[in-house]
């Protein structure tokens, strides 16, 4: 058995090439967030749980979008569809009433959702939250915590795990604060300081809930303190939305938010977003006595096709046993990683809410009934660096698997007994490839 790194590159050779190529034409070789060590890997079709690269792997795919996926990579239902309204326009030039069909969608399921402004991303989503924070309070200052992430907008970098607020003016990140998720100190902050105008926070934790929040009862206390201190609570629900419950994660924890900032599955796989919110904050978008007060413009907003993408998706969501499918799926996943990693005698645990598992390797520890792990986020946040993820995830995908952020994995609706039962006969393999290059 060669090395991990060394199998990599010769299952991804054509890949290799090309992100060689690449480098003469986008910088990094290619999209950011899409890019691995030795090099990444390009894929050509995807369908149902899995996908087809350039050489010709076949891959059992749990990236799913980046979440955006619940229904799995082009749904039949999704696609026609979609193919239908290309077929009838892309750009309307004017309002279309899938606009409205769109926002009726999200307001049945969302409870917070008074009014609905579609966005064209999850960045796009979480700055006009803060913007909208901002107005209505007529204050500076948005809490956010550590580790959470909300987009790459600059009211959002600091402390989100990517590591460079190079290029962002110092006064901009003066008017972010940045706190440990702890609502004694929340609490202290906000007795302190009368300039906040909002708090975002992701909703299960820091990146999809690798670093978990005590909930429901941290959400609950963190939204007494947001009333009494009169400050917009922003449910940050980019990947929780429609996918922690059909209401996503407000409805699983019953807290109303002020405002929810939502993208991926509710533009269904592809490019949009959306906040919405109470109508008093909302209407802040809205023209009164002929002055427009805030602006929120964009050729792409609420466009035809990721409408109608939204509108199939949300609405197979609401009627169909999507959001439990994916949850047996990923709970079956749970229970087989968790066997492997007794079986195999590795140090680790599994944890996740939903539809969404962390795998956890070099720390044990013990998830809640509610999904959420008893580790530290210090401990966590060792385990997330260094070496192991990056490894976990090349030798996963020479066996044919994919996950997300080198320890996750996103579970679809569509992931089928034979996806799940594959992956966990295939994790011994990885095991078995991390021992023998000395990670583990
Ligand atoms: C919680 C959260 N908020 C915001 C964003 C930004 O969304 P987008 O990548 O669509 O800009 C993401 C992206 O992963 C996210 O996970």
């Amino acid at each position: 058995m060669g090395s991990i790194i060394d199998t990599y590159t010769e299952k991804f050779r054509k890949s290799s090439e090309l992100y060689d190529q690449g480098h003469s034409i986008v910088p990094g070789g290619g999209h950011q967030s899409r890019v691995q060590k030795p090099f990444p890997y390009f894929v050509n079709t995807a369908k149902g749980s899995r996908k087809i690269d350039v050489d010709g792997n076949k891959i059992i795919d749990y990236m799913m979008g980046f979440g955006s996926l619940i229904l799995g990579h082009s749904h039949p239902v999704v696609v026609e569809k979609i193919y239908r309204q290309i077929q009838n326009g892309t750009h309307l030039g004017a309002l279309s009433e899938l606009e409205l069909i769109w926002g009726r969608k999200v307001k049945d399921l969302i409870p917070s959702a008074e009014r609905v402004r579609f966005t064209s991303s999850g960045t796009e989503a979480t700055l006009l939250a803060m913007r909208l924070a901002r107005g209505y309070t007529g204050k500076k200052k948005i809490i956010k915590f550590v580790e959470h992430y909300h987009g790459w907008h600059d009211y959002a970098i600091p402390q989100s795990g990517l590591n460079t607020e190079f290029g962002i003016p110092k006064d901009t990140l003066s008017s972010t604060v940045v706190l440990e998720p702890k609502i004694n100190l929340i609490e202290d902050y906000l007795e302190k300081n009368d300039d906040v105008a909002g708090i975002i926070f992701e909703a299960t934790g820091g990146h999809w809930g690798q670093f978990p929040l005590q909930n429901p009862t941290f959400v609950m206390d963190l939204r007494k303190l947001t009333v009494k201190h009169d400050v917009v609570m922003i449910m940050d629900e980019v990947i929780c939305g429609f996918r922690m419950s059909k209401g996503g994660a407000q409805k699983r924890f019953g807290v109303i938010p002020d405002l929810t900032t939502m993208a991926k599955i509710v533009a269904g796989g592809l490019p949009g977003g959306a906040v919405a919110g109470n109508q008093k904050i909302m209407s802040l978008l809205s023209e009164k006595n002929g002055v427009q007060k805030m602006f929120h413009p964009g050729t792409f907003n609420a466009n035809p096709v990721s409408a109608t993408a939204g509108i199939a998706t949300l609405e197979l969501i609401a009627k169909e046993q999507i959001n439990h499918k994916a949850d047996l799926a990923a709970q079956k996943l749970k229970l087989g990683l968790r066997e492997v990693l007794h079986k195999r005698e590795v140090q680790g645990h599994v944890h996740g809410v939903s539809s969404i598992v962390h795998l956890v390797l070099g720390v044990e520890g013990k998830e809640s009934d509610e999904g959420v792990s008893d580790v530290s986020h210090s401990e966590l946040a060792r385990a997330t660096m260094g070496n192991i993820p990056k490894m976990l995830k090349l030798a996963f995908l020479n066996e044919g698997i994919d996950i997300m952020g080198g320890m996750g994995f996103f579970v679809s609706a569509v992931h089928s007994e034979d996806d799940i039962n594959e992956t966990v006969e295939k994790f011994e393999k990885v095991i078995n490839a991390l021992r023998s290059d000395g990670v583990i």
